[in-house]
């Protein structure tokens, strides 16, 4: 949430900062803006809407900078208007702030500084920071900042500018990400390292409250305690990603054709045919401690969360090891119970977002073994984890996760067989379940060419409001995940819902106005999903489902039907999805909405 872009050297800044920035439009896209140093002088531009509203009003400007901290926000204190945009002047105009976190005692902050007479301009909780750095500031900019983040409670990743010290940036982060790339006599500082990957590969990250003096030959790192440390660059081993939607009109839409490859991706190298079973480099984990697991519990948000759920069930089913799931906002309250045996597994495309992180860290303090799920290389989960399973997916820009979640499927399914194969699991059964997965992608390329009759259904039940989305066993969380799609990007409200327990309450909310999208595709209770349907027949309710290729007993229920190949039980949610993801992407692109940038969301959530 939030991207921070800095710049310091001898190019021109404010093109190389709104290049790197526009890297970061996926953590928010409601407003930006740009400040930094010329000649003395402290200039700023910001505007709302895309960063490409910003660029407009900066090439209207004579904004001159040689020294550039750019931001592109996603609203949390005030809405999103020019004034509360990024970046934020203390009350002189001397300085000028980019955050990305929440600063949680603000209130307390902005009441002392009005006590001393300081005047606010914005609604945000980031303007305390700039104003409080002015407070203190008797010269040295590097100390005004130590005492101003040593106040601030909650997460921060902040970039300073100040006039009377044109050279540098001052760079702090806490429990939000900041990254430092040192380039040729010039540096970098971005929310993610792919902003400036095309300039420089080495790195140096900033945690727990770290202060960074970052100048163009060179940068300088102290603790939080203003103690100088020394941080040894890294090498980022990852290449700079092209990034374009190829022929297609939205990125979402690129990105779910893509999918039959990225399950290749996600499978390439993992396993071995001969011994029916998965072999996952980079876990980090010896044999022995695998073996002596004896729980696994699951953190996640959103659709990893539903990924979690998924591998729950077939954990459970394939490897006999008990699965606790558990949503990371509200596990990060909990006081877990952590045992000798207990395995984590953190599961999160961008690998940063803040609440799954805080769950990781505090299961790591109280001695519990992570294995991360992650898309990104480089995130805050794949340093932090004791072992990282890459998603190898590829950077997912659509806000709708759409192949990461296929992804983590394949990527657990092969977990699944490690560990089953490990205890219970026959060599035969084991070799089936690789030759389930290894069909998989002509599978998913079956659903995707019935694109034209997915789109038809959508266009036909586009203009209604209210939908359930219904499922049993596996289906269950793969219809959470389809409810969850629908209302992403179309903005309509999805319920997704355990067919068996629609006769508990919500089947009160069917009518002919409320469409049922069925997930049909568990073998195991087909027939009760049967009845379940007959149920919403009987109520009037319009049914489309998403149905495996010989399921009998669904035409006379279900007003349309999306067929899908049949596989396993445990492999299923992956051709279910697919079609789903393409009935909510259609239903979208009737509805006229933004799809690859749908209002309110950002792409990673680092804020609580
Ligand atoms: C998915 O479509 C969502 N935009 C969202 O629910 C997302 O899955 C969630 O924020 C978790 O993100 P993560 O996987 O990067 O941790």
């Amino acid at each position: 949430m939030c991207g921070i872009f800095a710049y310091v050297g001898p190019q021109d800044a404010i093109k190389i900062a709104i290049e790197g920035l526009k890297k970061l439009e996926y953590r928010g896209y409601d407003s930006s803006g740009i400040a930094g140093i010329h000649e003395g002088d402290i200039g700023l531009c910001k505007s709302v809407g895309k960063i490409i509203e910003m660029e407009k009003e900066v090439q209207k400007s004579d904004l001159k900078l040689d020294t550039a901290i750019t931001h592109t926000r996603w609203a949390t204190h005030g809405a999103p208007t020019t004034i509360n945009a990024h970046p934020h002047y203390d009350a002189t105009k001397s300085l000028a702030v980019v955050h990305n976190g929440i600063v949680e005692n603000h209130e307390t902050l902005r009441q002392m500084l009005k006590d001393a007479g300081i005047t606010f301009v914005s609604e945000t909780d980031t303007e305390v920071i700039p104003q409080l750095i002015a407070h203190h500031y008797k010269g040295n900019i590097l100390n005004a900042v130590h005492e101003t983040v040593a106040l601030l409670q909650g997460s921060f990743a902040i970039a300073v500018v100040h006039k009377d010290h044109p050279e540098q940036i001052i760079a702090a982060a806490k429990e939000s990400p900041l990254a430092i790339g040192i380039g040729n006599d010039e540096a970098f500082i971005a929310s993610d390292t792919q902003a400036f990957l095309v300039h420089t590969k080495d790195v140096v990250f900033l945690t727990n409250g770290e202060v960074a003096i970052v100048k163009a030959d060179g940068i300088k790192v102290f603790d939080a305690t203003a103690e100088e440390i020394i941080k040894k660059s890294e090498q980022l081993a990852y290449q700079a990603e092209e990034i374009s939607k190829g022929h297609f009109e939205h990125f979402m839409l690129k990105e779910i054709f893509e999918q039959p490859q990225i399950i290749r991706n996600a499978l390439h190298d993992r396993y071995i045919g001969e011994y029916g079973t998965a072999h996952l480099d980079r876990i980090n984990f010896e044999y022995n401690e695998l073996l002596n697991i004896k729980r696994i519990l699951i953190l996640a948000c959103g659709t990893s969360w539903h990924a979690g759920l998924i591998a729950s069930y077939m954990l459970e089913s394939k490897a006999r090891i008990p699965v606790q799931v558990e949503i990371s906002s509200e596990f990060r309250y909990k006081n877990p119970i952590v045992e000798d045996d207990t395995l984590a597994i953190a599961i999160s495309q961008s690998g940063e977002t803040a609440d799954t992180m805080a769950a990781v860290r505090e299961l790591k303090a109280k001695g519990a073994k992570v294995i991360g799920i992650c898309n990104v290389h480089g995130s805050a989960l794949a340093r932090e984890a004791h072992g990282c399973l890459f998603l190898k997916a590829g950077t997912e820009i659509g806000v709708a996760s759409t192949k990461a979640f296929i992804s983590q499927l394949v990527v657990i399914s092969l977990f699944t067989l490690m560990m089953a194969r490990m205890r219970h699991m026959s060599k035969a059964e084991g070799q089936g379940f690789l030759e389930a997965l290894s069909i998989l992608p002509e599978q998913v390329q079956r659903v995707l060419d019935k694109e034209e009759l997915i789109e038809s259904i959508a266009k036909k039940y586009a203009q209604y409001d209210n939908f359930f989305y219904l499922g049993r066993h596996y289906m269950y969380p793969t219809c959470l995940e389809g409810a969850l799609k629908l209302k992403e990007i179309s903005y309509v409200n999805a319920n997704g819902y355990p067919a068996g327990e629609m006769k508990h309450g919500p089947i009160a909310l069917i009518d002919e106005n409320c469409p049922t999208v069925a997930f049909c595709s568990n073998k195991l209770t087909y027939n009760k999903l049967l009845s379940n349907l007959m149920e919403v027949k009987a109520r009037n309710g319009k049914i489309i489902a998403i149905a495996e290729e010989g399921s009998e007993g669904l035409s006379g229920i279900a007003d349309d039907i999306i067929w899908v190949p049949s596989t396993l039980d445990e492999l299923t949610s992956i051709p279910a999805s697919v079609a789903g993801q393409l009935f909510a992407y259609y239903v979208a692109k009737e509805r006229n909405t933004e799809i690859d940038q749908p209002r309110n969301l950002a792409k990673s959530v680092t804020v609580e």
